[in-house]
């Protein structure tokens, strides 16, 4: 995979795609690609639904509004923010350090320690009880000491959540584009009926966005790129 930077500029929304098969490799290659972006923690809070098939893709493409981007997609990859799978993967984190000669017993112990309290402290109890108690130390603690607000609620857990995943969805993009295909985000869909059809939890998951994923259509003409001047858009210090 090279060119990255080009794939960066060369990459838009496309509205409408070709019929083109994506090969298993490659699909691996995206999927993998959306993974090894950086993720809070190494907590990689995301699930991706892979929808390949014809009878899927129909499905989802009708809960995407019948937007023509999904209507004519190779695949569309339902993008989930993912907050109970934090067990998990610290779980098999320690597993792997585990399998690894580079991690003592101290280490391992170390790491199991912190994302215990990781989990302890995103946990937000019920009825929010546990995060509000904590909200409450965190802002007498905070009128001491310079820190930062751990995201204690449901809501915050899931706006985290969102941080890292909405980075692997920028990684597979590109990596889609850096490998021939095109791809579009899409917010566009019924988040409910969506959930309710890959028999997702509302208490644990939210749907990020959908990307479509295919091969730019010949006939489908992309209008040009527009872009705020980088000065309208950074400060510099
Ligand atoms: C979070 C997000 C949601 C989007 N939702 C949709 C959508 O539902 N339908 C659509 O056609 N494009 C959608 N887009 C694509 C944007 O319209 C597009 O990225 C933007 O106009 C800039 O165009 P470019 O990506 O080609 O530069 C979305 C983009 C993002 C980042």
């Amino acid at each position: 995979m090279n060119g990255i930077p080009e794939a960066i500029f060369q990459r838009r929304a496309v509205k409408v795609f070709e019929p083109v098969e994506i090969s298993e490799a490659t699909r691996e290659q995206i999927l993998n690609a959306a993974c090894h972006a950086p993720s809070s923690f190494n907590s990689q809070p995301y699930r991706f639904y892979w929808v390949g098939t014809t009878k899927e893709k129909t499905a989802v493409a009708k809960l995407c509004m019948r937007q023509m981007p999904a209507e004519t997609a190779s695949a569309l990859v339902v993008v989930v923010a993912d907050i109970g799978s934090l067990t998990a993967t610290s779980r098999g984190q320690v597993e792997w350090m585990r399998s690894r000669s580079e991690f003592n017993e101290a280490k391992i112990r170390d790491y199991a320690r912190t994302a215990k309290i990781g989990r302890i402290l995103f946990m937000p109890g019920p009825f929010g009880i546990f995060a509000a108690l904590k909200w409450a130390i965190f802002r007498l603690l905070s009128l001491w000491k310079t820190m930062g607000m751990p995201p204690l609620f449901r809501r915050d857990v899931f706006k985290w959540a969102m941080k890292s995943t909405s980075l692997a969805c920028e990684n597979l993009m590109i990596a889609a584009e850096s490998l021939g295909l095109n791809t579009c985000p899409m917010e566009g869909f019924d988040g409910r009926r969506l959930s309710k059809y890959l028999g997702l939890s509302a208490r644990y998951h939210e749907i990020v966005m959908v990307i479509a994923v295919g091969k730019k259509s010949q006939a489908y003409v992309q209008p040009p790129q527009w872009r705020r001047p980088l000065e309208a858009t950074v400060t510099i210090l």
